[in-house]
């Protein structure tokens, strides 16, 4: 979603921007610009629909330099991707303003200012922004004081950098609902959605709370809190290195982020599992009481963090003997739930920013639960900062849009809470034991599976020019299958669904044909015998079977059916995240066929800040 990056320094800022805004391309978006304050004293403003590299060849098309500038990718809602649809937004009397969000009352305010004599010249909200903050800067003077005004008319949610050509040396940010951070520098500072865009300028950053506005200059740093008080942020410094967030060897983040799920699983589960056990304390230091007391679990989450939210549902009932309900967050946030006693509310979510996860664990946090916990992977994010207990997923930055390495890092993160869980519930030490021991073991089962990557690449032959495809598994299973759809149609294209097998015959068996390949996870779990049955049915119909099998499950190879041996040995609680791994695999390697953008599929951004 929308990417901002700013920055007021001693040096020619274009290349900071630049970069920045390349490092942010993973986050989607349709068109990039940048304003800049040339060597005149002057706006000057660029923008382009498509890449960041076209607006890069345009720059160097028509070079401009300068020591403030501010730079956005959008990622379109109000109004068409299109070059004057683009940020940066110009109002009056030189004030340029880059926006990520989504301003409710835009309407409302455009009229207002359309009756006091300001012209528009596109269909977006923010462009309204711009255009208030002139409106007040006239009546206050300076552009801080401006900036402040408008936000407190403002209903949605936004991350703001405004820059203007009567104050040179600063840039202004608010946020309320949207990341932003502020870069701090030695030869002067930065803003930008993420501390990905800033790791090659600085390590050093300042999280700003919601309804925070700041004032950044070249030697200084003003922050005043939503009251309007002086604010004092801590300065963190970042482990990530500039280079975290690099290709390496790979064609692709997306098959890079594939290959890094062996390690990826292995640190999430680093002194939090060790010895056969597994120590709570690793979820906070109330954990332990909280996980006593719970008696229910509500899961919530949005696109593939939600699928490990169906899978632990499985789980949490099975091994821990809780009730748990999973919801996606964007229909629970609209409920009226009733909350049954002592029932702990866990988010779980890649990047701790996607509003609709969001607003759920603001309202959950109004509504009764015990306590709330999210399972996320970015440390600075709002959803770690607002929850009472965390597990951090240690999967590092993941920049394709299709989600990998964050999924099966949450199932591993899930699996450690339901032992948590089980403890108290009626799991003695043995148990716990075998248990963690099954969660260690999962990094090498995901390295063996990998190996697969050459028959899975020929696989995807079969499939590159179908249109349509089947996804099947049972049980804890079947969210494997809903994820191993979604990505397939994510990045290929390909429309893609998934059913529990058993459901087969109340629909989705019209649809088999040989046009319609049908693709099953069989591990050897309990419900391996209803599911051969349900296989009968497809292949009785002429459908083409798929089928990454368990070496006992006692599937083999015949006319119609084609079975991909998964490795031997893996437990009923770690096939989720072993089976996940062809089907990763699959979904690439069709991408790679059809010629898709498959680190930015079309339409689609990695972090979703907007309801
Ligand atoms: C977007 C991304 C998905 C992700 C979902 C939830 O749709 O493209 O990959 O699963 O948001 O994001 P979160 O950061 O909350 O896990």
């Amino acid at each position: 979603m929308c990417g901002i990056v700013g920055a007021v320094a001693d040096r020619n800022v274009i290349p900071i921007l630049i970069e920045g805004l390349r490092r942010l391309e993973y986050r989607g978006y349709d068109s990039a610009g940048v304003a800049i304050l040339n060597g005149s004293g002057q706006l000057s403003r660029q923008r382009t629909v498509g890449k960041v590299r076209v607006l890069q060849e345009a720059i160097e098309e028509t070079p401009v330099a300068g020591h403030l500038g501010i730079a956005h990718t959008r990622w379109a809602t109000h109004g068409a991707p299109s070059e004057r649809n683009a940020h940066p937004h110009i109002s009056r009397d030189g004030i340029a303003i880059v926006h990520n969000g989504i301003i409710e009352n835009h309407e409302e305010l455009r009229e207002e200012l359309a009756g006091l004599g300001y012209e528009f010249t596109s269909e977006t909200d923010t462009e309204v922004i711009a255009h208030r903050i002139h409106h007040h800067k006239q009546k206050l003077g300076d552009l801080f004081r401006a900036v402040r005004a408008t936000v407190a008319e403002l209903e949605g949610a936004y991350a703001l950098a405004v820059i203007s050509e009567d104050e040179p040396d600063s840039i202004i940010l608010a946020r309320a609902g949207c990341p932003v951070v502020i870069g701090v520098g030695t030869d002067g500072n930065f803003v930008a959605s993420d501390v990905a865009a800033l790791l090659p300028v600085t390590r050093r950053f300042i999280f700003l709370e919601e309804g925070d506005v700041a004032e950044v200059r070249r030697q200084s740093i003003r922050i005043l809190d939503h009251e309007g008080n002086t604010a004092r942020r801590p300065v963190s410094e970042s482990a990530l290195s500039a280079d975290a967030a690099e290709k390496g060897e790979y064609s692709h983040y997306m098959l890079k982020e594939i290959h890094e799920q062996p390690r990826a699983v292995a640190q999430t589960l680093d002194e939090r599992a060790v010895g056969g056990k597994l120590l709570e304390a690793a979820f906070g230091p109330l954990a332990t009481e909280v996980f006593r007391r719970t008696e229910a679990v509500q899961i919530i989450a949005c696109g593939t963090s939600f699928h490990a939210g169906v899978v632990a549902k499985y789980f949490v009932e099975q091994i821990a003997r809780l009730p748990c309900w999973v919801e996606i967050a964007s229909e629970y946030r609209y409920r009226n739930p009733v909350v049954p006693r002592n029932t702990l509310f866990v988010t779980i979510s890649q990047s701790g920013e996607t509003a609709d996860t969001l607003a759920a664990l603001r309202m959950a946090k109004q509504a009764g639960y015990l306590s709330s916990l999210s399972i996320c992977n970015v440390p600075e994010s709002s959803l770690v900062r607002e929850s009472d207990l965390v597990l951090l997923t240690r999967a590092g930055p993941e920049i394709g849009v299709a989600s990998t390495k964050a999924f099966t890092t949450q199932l591993t993160a899930l699996g450690m809470l339901v032992v948590a869980l089980a403890k108290f519930h009626g799991t003695d030490a043995e148990r716990e034991r075998g248990l963690v021991q099954r969660l260690i073991e999962i990094p090498a089962l995901i390295e063996k599976t990998l190996h697969l990557d050459g028959q899975i690449r020929e696989l995807a032959t079969r499939f590159a020019d179908k249109r349509h495809a089947l996804f099947l598994g049972r049980g804890q299973m079947h969210p494997i299958a809903m994820e191993g759809a979604l990505k397939l149609k994510e990045i290929s294209y390909i429309h893609a669904e998934a059913y529990p097998a058993g459901e087969l015959k109340h629909g989705p068996l019209a649809l088999v044909d040989a046009e319609m390949p049908v693709i099953v996870v069989a591990p050897n779990n309990d419900l391996l015998e209803k599911l051969k049955s349900n296989l009968q049915e497809v292949r009785a119909r002429g459908g083409e079977l798929y089928v990454f099998a368990d070496p006992d499950a006692g599937i083999s190879s015949s006319e119609g059916v084609t079975v991909i041996t998964m490795p031997k040995h893996v437990s009923h609680f770690q096939a989720p995240a072993v089976y996940t791994i062809p089907l990763q695999l699959l979904a690439y390697h069709c991408a790679i066929l059809k010629g898709t953008d498959v680190d930015q599929p079309r339409n689609l951004a990695k972090s979703v800040t907007v309801e």
